[in-house]
Parts: structure tokens; C-alpha cells; sequence
């Protein structure tokens, strides 16, 4: 393959996009739906099968996630897929170690996703790249541990969901938090109404992340440029902008607004609702800007103050990306009752307080399972997982809003029935919808 070479082409799986999403308006030709139903076909796996998996990006991210199924039973990896050869050996290595047999290597993951024995895909790309690669594998029949924010804007945000649902996948997102203790027993205290009625919610992060400023130049002969850059607009190359340092960069990412908030905002926003359909703003608005990293090269905000406005239950939830949080950890979220109690919890753990900040007694619930075993859990069973695409879809619009509010000035106003901003205020924004660079389209799923 040589590089580059990601464009569109009129291959089996852009008809069967076409398919998918002319089936879901009701209105699939028989040709397309006989293709829909032979090429999205998946194993149907017992309790006692193993589940083999494939890696997109082998960064960060995806090869922690693929370490933590390995340390699970009835697991195999029997491919991995990056852009940038450098990326790969430590991944080839550690499975060669474990199995005893070394992953097929992929350059393009369309390739990899023909392979009928591989039943589950970890996506691990930088944001820009998630939509693509979930909605591509979601039509190949593959189950899908996506990485959050699930989306670079709304609207993949909605079409990935609805592809999700369509192809009837399991798709785990890789908010943690959902399935770790400190979080589940604050989510409980509050559902149960022990803190009192919650009128505030506040989430925040301190963002300290210098990216300096580093001129263009070549990259390195391992590194795929132009397939790393996929959908976005092509920028010059300049090392700081990729591996780890793209979500910077509102070209490839969203800031700490959608990092962080995906994380943070989710579990105000899970305490706020009955079950893993979210309670959604009505109004939001936001200021902030790059204000402490002058002069460097990213482009994120970093410093935001958001605020959103819910009804029914009613409510305010404010959002902050700041430099410091005095007496509090860098990063979580608090919820304040009509009493003045508030329950405040980051990784690692929670506290109740009162009024005056005295710590209250509390009790949590019992621990869940893990969160890559309850991904594997519901690939064989079928089931709902714990932060299911269609609930995480959710948050990370919510966390979109914040960007696109502190870009265009302006409140914004959502529409849960429609699941969309009302009118067109926010709809120019990058965070609702970006154009893809010539030779990528996104399949639209309704
Ligand atoms: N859940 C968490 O706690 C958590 C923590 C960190 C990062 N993340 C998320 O994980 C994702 C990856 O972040 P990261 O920090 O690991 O990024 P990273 O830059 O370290 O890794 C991304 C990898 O994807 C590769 N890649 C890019 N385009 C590709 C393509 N088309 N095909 C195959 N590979 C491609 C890159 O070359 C790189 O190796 C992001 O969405 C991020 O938000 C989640």
C-alpha cells in the first residue's frame, strides 16, 4: 500500500455504507440488502469462546487498552494496525510474548477489517480519525472497545451511534470512571437521593499542557503523514502536533473541553439521570480562550468557563478548565445540594461535606466488574455495556457544546427530542460539524 492511499474508493465497504444507511431510511434495494446481510456477518461467540481482537492506533491509549484484555482469560490479539511503523514493535513483541504467536501487521485498518476471525476492534486514533474507523468497523460486524471522546464533532457523534445501533454491535467507550469504585458509589449516593436534591454540578481540569513551538518540517520515514492527517485538513507536518500532542490542535482534537470533560461532565451528567440516557442541556454557554500558553503552537483553549442550564430535573452544571483548583484535586466533579452539602469525587476517591466543608459520614455500593471484562462480558452475552456508544454519544455532544460556545459567543440551545442544537446558531463551529478533507466521506446514519 503505498501512502497515503486511505481515500475513498467505490469498495465492497463503501457500498455497504451506502447500504446500511439507504437501509436505515427504509429503502435498501434488494442487491444492497443481500451484500448487508453476507459482508457484516460476525461470530456469534459462546461463553467458553475466545474473543480475538484487533488494534487501530498503537499509541498511548490503544495498546494500554490492548495490555488490559490480555491480562483477561479467553482472549487473543491477532492483529494491529498504525500509520506509523515506530509505533508498533513494543505491541508485536508483548502478544508475540503472550500467545506465542506474533499479530498480522496492518498499514490501512480497512484492510485489517476483513478478517472474518477477528470479532472485536480496539479503536485508539486520535479523535479525528474515531468516527471512520467505528463506523467502518461496526459495518464489518465488529464489536468495538472506541476510545473516548467518541467524536471529533456532533454529528459523527450521532452518526456512530446510530451505526452502532443499526449493525446491532456492542460498543464499550472508554470512559473507566463508569466501571471504577470512588465513581460508581458517588453515582449511587446520588441516584438515591442521600445527598439531597442536587441543584449544581461542577466538573473541572487543570490544564498544564506546554506543546511549545516547534517549526514544520519533514516526517519521520515511519510516520504515514497523510493518512495520519485522514479526514482533517491537511496542515504542515511539525512534530509537536501529532502522537499525544494532537489533542492541542482543535484540527485533530477538542482541548481539555472534550479530553477531560468526557470524563468529568459524564459522571455529573450519569449522577443527574435514572440510567445510561443522559439528561441533556437545554441552554449552554461558555467563555475561555488560550490565555496562559502564548505563544505556543496549540491552538485548544485553556482557560474555559462553561455553563449549562437542564430542566426537569432542573439544574446548572458548570464546567472549568483552569490552572489551579486550591484544596481540591486537579481534575473532578462535585455535586452541591439545595443544603449546601456537596459530594466531590476524582480518581482515587470521594468525600460528602457539609456546608463548612466537615466530612460526612458515607457508604458506597458493591463493587462492579472491571471495565474491559464487562466489554467481554457483552460481546458474548449481547448486552447493554456499561458506557454503551449511545450513552457516551451523549456526553461527548455535551462537552462539543462547550467548545463551539466559547468559538461562536454565542448560547447555545439543544433539543433532546431531535437530539440537536435548535436552529443554526453553533452549526458553523468545528465541534458541530468539520468538512472532510477531499477523498473521506462520513457515512451518515440516522
Ligand atoms: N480513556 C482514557 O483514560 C484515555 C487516556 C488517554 C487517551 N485516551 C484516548 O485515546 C485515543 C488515543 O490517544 P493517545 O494519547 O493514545 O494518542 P497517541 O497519539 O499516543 O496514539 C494514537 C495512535 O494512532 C495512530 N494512528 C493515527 N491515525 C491512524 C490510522 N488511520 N490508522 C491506524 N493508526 C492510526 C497514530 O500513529 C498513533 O500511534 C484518543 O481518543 C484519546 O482521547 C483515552
Amino acid at each position: 500500500m503505498e501512502k497515503g492511499q486511505f481515500k475513498d474508493d467505490m469498495t465492497r465497504r463503501q457500498l455497504l455504507a451506502r447500504a446500511g444507511a439507504t437501509a436505515v431510511a427504509g429503502a435498501a434495494s434488494p442487491i444492497l440488502r443481500a451484500m448487508e446481510r453476507t459482508v457484516g456477518k460476525s461470530r456469534i461467540l459462546g461463553a467458553n469462546d475466545r474473543v480475538v481482537f484487533g488494534l487501530i492506533g498503537c499509541g498511548g491509549m490503544g495498546s494500554a487498552n490492548m495490555r488490559n484484555f490480555m491480562t483477561l482469560d479467553g482472549v487473543d490479539v491477532a492483529a494491529i494496525c498504525d500509520v506509523d511503523t515506530s509505533r508498533m514493535p513494543g505491541d508485536i513483541e508483548t502478544v508475540d510474548k503472550k500467545y506465542g504467536h506474533k499479530p498480522e501487521v496492518f498499514h490501512d485498518y480497512r484492510k485489517m477489517l476483513e478478517r472474518k476471525d477477528i470479532d472485536a476492534i480496539i479503536v485508539g486514533t486520535p479523535d479525528h480519525w474515531h468516527a471512520l474507523n467505528l463506523i467502518h468497523a461496526v459495518e464489518a460486524g465488529k464489536d468495538c472497545y472506541c476510545e473516548k471522546p467518541i467524536s471529533h464533532d456532533i454529528v459523527e457523534a450521532k452518526s456512530m451511534a446510530a451505526a452502532a445501533k443499526h449493525y446491532k454491535r456492542v460498543v464499550q467507550v472508554g470512559t473507566w470512571q463508569r466501571s471504577t469504585k470512588e465513581f460508581t458509589d458517588a453515582i449511587a449516593y446520588i441516584r438515591a437521593g442521600k445527598l439531597g436534591k442536587v441543584v449544581l454540578c461542577r466538573a473541572w481540569i487543570s490544564d498544564t499542557s506546554h506543546v511549545g513551538t516547534v517549526a514544520p518540517s519533514q516526517p519521520p520515514a515511519g510516520l504515514d503523514y497523510d493518512a495520519w492527517v485522514g479526514p482533517a485538513k491537511m496542515v504542515p507536518y511539525a512534530p509537536n502536533h501529532v502522537h499525544n500532542n494532537w489533542r492541542w490542535f482543535m484540527n485533530f482534537g477538542g482541548g481539555d473541553s472534550v479530553d477531560w470533560g468526557v470524563h468529568m461532565m459524564d459522571i455529573a451528567l450519569l449522577g443527574m439521570s435514572k440510567d445510561q440516557d443522559l439528561v441533556m442541556p437545554v441552554s449552554a454557554s461558555a467563555v475561555g480562550g488560550k490565555y496562559a500558553f502564548v505563544g505556543e503552537d496549540r491552538d485548544a483553549p485553556d482557560t474555559v468557563q462553561a455553563i449549562y442550564q437542564f430542566k426537569d430535573p432542573d439544574f446548572v452544571m458548570h464546567w472549568a478548565i483552569g490552572r489551579d483548583f486550591p484544596g481540591r484535586p486537579d481534575h473532578g466533579t462535585e455535586f452541591v445540594s439545595a443544603e449546601g452539602k456537596t459530594l466531590r469525587v476524582w480518581r482515587g476517591g470521594w468525600v460528602v461535606l457539609d456546608k463548612d466543608g466537615k466530612e460526612l459520614p458515607k457508604e458506597g455500593v458493591e463493587e462492579t466488574t472491571g471495565h474491559w471484562t464487562n466489554f467481554l462480558e457483552c460481546v458474548k452475552s449481547r448486552g447493554k455495556p456499561r458506557a454503551d456508544i449511545a450513552s457516551v454519544a451523549q456526553t461527548t455532544m455535551v462537552c462539543h457544546m462547550a467548545n463551539i460556545a466559547v468559538m461562536t459567543g454565542e448560547q447555545l440551545h439543544w433539543d433532546k427530542s431531535k437530539m440537536d442544537l435548535v436552529g443554526r446558531t453553533g452549526k458553523n463551529a468545528i465541534g458541530y460539524q468539520r468538512e472532510y478533507r477531499k477523498g473521506y466521506t462520513l457515512p451518515i446514519y440516522k
